[in-house]
């Protein structure tokens, strides 16, 4: 166990009453187990996000980047280790709580987008909201709204498939938004776009910046790394160094 990494309790109850700390992950190891293998993808990782953070995290193909993204959003649990998240111990959760969990407190973006292909891009905004309960009213005004932000106005009854790639990202980041989550993972958002789409997005995650989001994206594209307050550089599993930039 890497005892300089490590907090004590008090410490770590220190970090959780502390507002603006809103992840404190400690000595996360997620393996997986494929046959006769066991990949460590990520290993014993300890890290403190605090809030309004935009960090990067870059690293070599294989490094752990999207399993440590899919841990600190409870997309996937690790092996050992701890995520406290907004003040809730998130790596004690079933899967059911988890889930509204997620629901309300982190908005994820892909590299391939993975709207719903057979929802018009509006519905795919729409969706998360209509896991929390609200009115089909106020999530199909708060969808336009967010498709008009994104310049999509005009696309909403478009399907995926009708969509340009860089429109279809947007629409996922939308769709991120939804529930206005304070925290946004974002896994190579920009890795199949042109140039000019990268920078639009990168407007776009600017914005959530200014809007006091916290943001972890795990990606090699300039025009995000130049956002970053804090990029990490991660291989084999386990955070090389940190940079504050
Ligand atoms: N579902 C899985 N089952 C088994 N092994 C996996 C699984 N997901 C990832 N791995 C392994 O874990 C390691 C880390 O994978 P991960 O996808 O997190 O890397 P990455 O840094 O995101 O790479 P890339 O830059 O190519 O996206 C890899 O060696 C991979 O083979
Ligand atoms: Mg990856």
């Amino acid at each position: 166990m890497d005892e300089q990494t490590l907090k004590d309790d008090n410490e770590i109850s220190e970090l959780i009453y502390d507002k603006n700390v809103i992840i404190v992950a400690q000595n996360l190891t997620k393996d997986y187990e494929i046959g006769e293998y066991v990949v460590r993808a990520v290993d014993k990782v300890s890290l403190d996000i605090i809030n309004n953070d935009f960090i990067v995290i870059k690293g070599p193909s294989g490094a752990g980047k999207t399993t440590l993204l899919n841990l600190l959003g409870g997309l996937d649990s690790p092996n050992s280790g701890t995520i406290i998240s907004n003040g809730v111990k998130i790596t004690d959760m079933k899967e059911e709580s988890l889930a509204t969990f997620r629901l309300i407190n982190s908005g994820f973006i892909f590299q391939n987008y993975n709207l719903i292909s057979t929802l018009t891009a509006e519905e795919n905004v729409m969706f998360p909201m209509s896991l929390t309960g609200m009115s089909l009213k106020a999530q199909r005004e708060k969808a336009v709204s967010l498709l008009k932000k994104i310049g999509l106005g005009t696309r909403r009854e478009h399907l995926p498939f009708q969509l340009s790639a860089g429109e279809q990202q947007r629409v996922a980041i939308a769709r991120a938004l939804a529930n206005n989550p304070p925290l946004i993972l974002a896994d190579e958002p920009t890795a199949n776009l042109d140039k000019d789409t990268s920078i639009f997005i990168g407007e776009l995650f600017k914005d959530m910046k200014e809007n006091e989001k916290t943001i972890v994206i795990a990606t090699h594209d300039d025009y995000l790394i130049e956002l970053a307050n804090r990029i990490i550089n991660f291989e084999d599993g386990k955070i090389i160094n940190e940079e504050y930039v």
